[in-house]
């Protein structure tokens, strides 16, 4: 049976470091609240003229690298993130272009923190139907331009980071290896506890000026709901993976979890039993970088020697959406 592998990893976050003592500058916050509160210690933001593109490039040529595959052997581009250059088109045509890539599919996966285990899922599905060979998967976002960096939006502008990873995936006939199963979900009674209102075409016209005043083009959140909601959803989707293909979390040599805070990792991990070293976080240095979290901790543990072939591991991630889900595999 044809499965998927990944054969190559890659990151890349902006230069531009932004500790909580420069965010204290800007809003009333401090170190201490941020890091108790979150674990967050700096972040990357972009610069103006630096775009997410920009990052997806850097990490995907990264990927495509350690897999020694040139641009034009990549089939398609499935491209996770929240948070496009532009409303239209999506950012997959984007990175198509500015790789070089030839004149392949390039679709965009708008499922925010879940972005990159949904998108795992389409290339996923897509090798195993042998439609396409050699898939470039990517998780990016630039958050800091849709953030009130003011006091009005701190319990926001603390968390959310600029960043992108990738991933290059192929098939595989060995049984052992590979991509083994997903759990996915999504609940919209609560989407409006994380979300960004405007611009929207359900608006005459999307944005206006009075939505600009009343701050309706910044992300939003309900920090306590979503609290709730991800240490509860992220155990319980772990489990459900794992257990459809016979195992349990103690099973686990890593996982990874979406980045959403480090006191919620915290709670993920205890509510699965697993030790400190099967579970791996970089919040500290990086903040949540939505679709990206995920890549970019996967490509840290890839390049760091902490997954070896024949690992069972498992990423999870929750986030607006409600959406949610987890992907179990074989290194
Ligand atoms: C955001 C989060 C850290 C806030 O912590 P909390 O304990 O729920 O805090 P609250 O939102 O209830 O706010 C408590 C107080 O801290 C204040 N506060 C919020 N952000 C602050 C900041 N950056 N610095 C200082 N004070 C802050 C609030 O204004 C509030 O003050 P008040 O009591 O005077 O009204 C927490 O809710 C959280 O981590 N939620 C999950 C967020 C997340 O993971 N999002 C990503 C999902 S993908």
């Amino acid at each position: 049976m044809t499965r998927s592998r990944f054969l190559g990893t890659g990151m890349a976050v902006p230069d531009h470091v932004v500790t909580n003592d420069d965010l204290s500058r800007l809003m009333d916050t401090t170190d201490e609240w941020i890091r108790t509160r979150t674990g967050i210690q700096e972040r990357r933001w972009v610069r103006e003229g630096e775009t997410g593109a920009d990052l997806a490039l850097a990490a995907s040529q990264r990927a495509l690298e350690m897999a020694d595959i040139a641009p034009a052997q990549v089939d398609a581009i499935v491209y996770a993130t929240s948070t496009p250059d532009h409303f239209a088109p999506g950012n997959g045509v984007y990175l198509q272009r500015m790789l070089g890539a030839r004149q392949i599919p390039a679709i965009d996966i708008r499922t925010q923190c879940s972005g990159f285990v949904y998108a795992l899922s389409v290339a996923d599905a897509w090798i195993r139907a042998g439609m396409y060979r050699t898939i470039l998967v990517v998780g990016a976002e630039v958050q800091c331009t849709g953030m009130d960096i003011s006091t009005a939006g701190r319990n926001t502008a603390v968390i959310f980071a600029d960043g992108a990873g990738a991933a290059v995936l192929g098939p595989t006939d060995d049984a052992d290896h590979g991509i083994l199963g997903f759990d996915l979900h999504s609940d919209g009674t609560y989407a409006e506890k994380l979300w960004v209102d405007s611009p929207g075409s359900m608006y005459h016209p999307r944005i206006s000026h009075e939505q600009l005043d009343q701050g309706r083009h910044f992300l939003v959140m309900d920090g306590k709901e979503v609290f709730r909601h991800a240490v509860v959803r992220m155990p319980e989707s772990v489990t459900t993976v794992l257990a459809g293909l016979g195992f349990a979390p103690a099973d686990l040599s890593l996982l990874i979890p979406h980045q959403a805070n480090l006191r919620i990792s915290e709670m993920v991990q205890r509510s699965l039993g697993l030790r400190d070293d099967q579970v791996y976080n970089n919040i500290q240095r990086y903040g949540n970088t939505t679709a990206a979290t995920i890549p970019i901790a996967l490509d840290e543990c890839v390049r760091a020697g902490r997954i070896q072939r024949g690992d069972l591991l498992a990423f999870t991630a929750f986030g607006s959406g409600f959406m949610w889900g987890s992907v179990a595999l074989r290194w």
